[in-house]
């Protein structure tokens, strides 16, 4: 079962022939997803011959193939890791009984919304995305580009995967949904907050990746110890996709500090007007964009206080990261946990009953890691001798979900006036001077080996290819 079978139309290690009706049904999904592609897909690409892996195997080390494929004719299909023999719910109020492996009647309403959510974001982000292959600063990242949205698209069939095996008709109906809602959208948007921004220059895209591709990492880490076995499976190898979308972001800001760092280094300056003259963005640039990207996905983590995150968890629907590892209980009543609000002006901690904390729980190992990236980018900084850090800004700045909502505070964390924020907002996020100049950076460099000037070329090539390949091929 864990090799897939590409012989049939939808590639599959689930024995899909074995169930004539799902096989129908997603072979009529099939050219809907298709047609979305087309519109909404990388613009302009469809016809490019692009050095991509597909998965042929779930095994661990050996699932990657890689070849020229024209993006519409990738072998998008569905995968699950191999089941665990004897798998149990391992927390929450079932906690002990066998994994479930057909939806629970009480829970069903719950985790048709927890897999519509998740499937939501895949085909937002390649909607976000689309026009970036315009703007390539280079074969090697357009090819990275496109990989990212062939494996969005491919986690899109995992989530609709399962609203079609478990849900009948009103799965079928969110299948469907899925593809009509349109990332920032007036009338029918995406249903996150984030997955409507616009992702409009590569620095957007790679702090997109290395910031939102990581929440992506955390919830479906959660939902990978779902007591839900054919999610929590699915989930499981969507990750082993997810760790190279991460990659290419925290890659990517890299070599935009190195060409930075160089270029400062070569003109013994760190004045952001001759760096930007120079054509390079200047660090304090590069934090604006962090402390925004931060920002916006810490968001997705959603209300500090939840009653939703509870009865997922007690419902043994979505579970904590790593939840198994951790030494406690695994049900957690009489549990409390540190959350952050403002009183008398000042932000102030507040002991809140772990159940109804577990956003706050999960965004804090998210802020954890997403911290110590942060420190990998400065170690590019120290080697280049240049003394500029960046910092993750304190998690109360520029919130718009949870009790810190609407309250204006400094990214090193002290609650401030409107008339602070007012003027110091310049510095503290992108501003629309800022947006313009790193967009006039934006000229297509797609000859093989050859870079744009605003970022450092990557040290290896994908799959061991040179850093010259033609990664890409134009048709
Ligand atoms: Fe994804
Ligand atoms: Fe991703």
């Amino acid at each position: 079962m864990s090799t897939i079978d590409y012989s049939e139309k939808i590639p599959n290690n689930v024995g899909l022939s074995e169930d004539k009706a799902l096989q129908r049904a997603l072979e009529h999904w099939q050219p809907n997803y298709l047609s979305w592609w087309q519109e909404m897909g990388p613009d302009g690409a469809q016809s490019f011959d692009v050095y991509l892996r597909t998965a042929v195997s779930v095994e661990a080390g050996g699932w990657a193939h890689f070849d020229y494929v024209k993006m519409p004719d990738y072998r998008w299909g569905i995968f699950l890791n191999k089941p665990e023999p004897g798998r149990q719910v391992n927390f929450g109020s079932h906690k002990g009984e066998p994994a479930w492996q057909e939806v629970p009647g009480e829970h069903r309403a719950n985790l048709r919304r927890i897999i519509v959510t998740q499937g939501d974001t895949e085909p937002a982000s390649v909607e976000q995305q689309r026009h970036l292959g315009l703007t390539c600063p280079s074969q090697y990242d357009l090819r990275n580009l496109f990989q990212v949205n062939v494996e969005e698209g491919r986690h899109l069939w995992a989530m609709v995967y399962l609203l079609h095996k478990y849900f009948g008709r009103d799965g079928r109906e969110e299948a469907e949904a899925l593809l009509e809602r349109r990332s920032g959208d007036a009338d029918n948007p995406r249903i996150l907050g984030a997955f409507n921004e616009r992702t409009p220059d590569w620095l957007s895209f790679f702090m997109f990746t290395y910031f939102t591709d990581r929440d992506g990492k955390y919830q479906l880490c959660a939902l990978a110890e779902s007591g839900f076995d054919p999610l929590a499976r699915t989930t499981r190898f969507m990750l082993t996709e997810e760790a190279h979308h991460m990659f290419v972001g925290e890659s990517g800001v890299a070599r935009v500090l190195q060409r930075t760092a160089q270029v400062m280094n070569d003109l013994k300056t760190d004045e952001p007007d001759k760096l930007r003259a120079a054509g390079v963005i200047d660090l304090p640039m590069i934090q604006r964009y962090l402390n925004f990207h931060f920002s916006v996905t810490i968001d997705l983590f959603g209300a500090d206080e939840s009653s939703n995150a509870a009865t997922f968890y007690n419902s043994g629907l979505k579970g904590r990261y790593e939840e198994t590892k951790r030494d406690d209980d695994h049900r957690l009543h009489g549990r409390t946990y540190t959350v952050l609000g403002v009183a008398d002006g000042r932000l102030v901690e507040r002991e809140v009953p772990m159940l109804n904390a577990l956003n706050e729980v999960l965004r804090d190992d998210y802020i954890r890691d997403s911290i110590a990236g942060i420190g990998r980018w400065n170690r590019v900084l120290e080697k280049a001798g240049v003394p500029f850090r960046l910092q993750a800004p304190h998690k109360a700045f520029n919130r718009r979900i949870g009790s810190l909502a609407g309250i204006r505070v400094s990214p090193d964390g002290r609650v401030v006036s409107e008339a602070e924020w007012a003027q110091h907002e310049r510095q503290w996020l992108p501003s629309a001077e800022d947006r313009a100049f790193v967009a006039s950076l934006m000229g297509r460099v797609a000859e093989p080996g050859r870079f744009a000037q605003w970022i450092a070329p990557p040290a290896n090539g994908i799959n061991k290819q040179p850093v010259d390949f033609q990664y890409v091929r134009f048709n």
